[in-house]
């Protein structure tokens, strides 16, 4: 092959460029520079690749104690995303979040607010159900709030609902109360993405103090109100 026949479009003469010591020429073939890119993982791989590597993890008194991980339910293609704290007896059994007394408020509160529960997509802050019920440790609330953080990213929600303080000290730390942080929009960064959150009393809790239902109804309405603003099909 001459270099003419693949230069096509150069303007440099024929005799002057075979008459020069030319080592290269280039090809006017446009490059297909997306075939070399990796593919995109989809969420259920990935999700399945998350699972994988909680059901990894070692040396853990939630895990070692427990029946089978509780990893999530509902729809992973949804725009919100509900963090609890963990599971309990009933989601130990079954291995599903929400489905003991507690989810069945939360079931109640999003209808309250027209969302059905496969409409949204849940989650707790830890995967297996601790001991006796008890509160997860600091320790494991940070441990596991990387799989949390990683979950958060896959699932890549418009609206993060945190139920809880176990909740909000996952990805807020330890120093704000849920008082006083409940029912406001806040920004949160998670590898590198900007999500918007709001924190909110957790159905247990709710259970327990009836008398606080009217603030969490402030912020189920708050949350519906999002929901239409943000224009999200669900
Ligand atoms: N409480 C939680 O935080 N999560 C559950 O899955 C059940 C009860």
């Amino acid at each position: 092959m001459t270099l003419e026949d693949k230069n096509q479009n150069d303007i440099v003469s024929s005799n002057t460029k075979n008459s020069l010591d030319i080592k290269y020429v280039f090809s006017d073939k446009p490059i297909n520079r997306f075939k070399t890119k990796p593919k995109l993982e989809d969420k259920s791989t990935l999700l399945s690749k998350l699972k994988k590597e909680i059901e990894n993890i070692e040396n853990c008194e939630l895990k070692n104690s427990s029946n089978k991980i509780v990893f999530s339910d509902g729809n992973d293609q949804s725009k919100v995303m509900i963090v609890g704290e963990g599971p309990g007896h009933k989601e130990d059994e079954i291995g599903k979040p929400f489905v003991g007394d507690a989810g069945m408020l939360l079931n109640k509160m999003l209808k309250a607010i027209n969302v059905e529960r496969n409409q949204v997509y849940i989650t707790n802050v830890v995967n297996y159900r601790p001991p006796n019920n008890r509160k997860p440790e600091p320790t494991e609330v940070k441990r596991y709030s990387e799989f949390l953080r990683k979950h958060i990213s896959i699932i890549d929600p418009k609206i993060l609902i945190l139920m809880g303080s176990t909740a909000m000290e996952s990805l807020f730390g330890s120093n704000i109360k849920i008082t006083k942080e409940r029912g406001n929009w806040k920004d949160i960064i998670i590898n590198n993405k900007t999500y918007l959150c709001i924190i909110t009393f957790h159905p247990a809790y709710l259970l327990r103090q009836p008398e606080n239902k009217k603030y969490s109804w402030i912020d189920l309405k708050k949350i519906r109100k999002k929901i239409d603003q943000l224009n999200l099909s669900l």
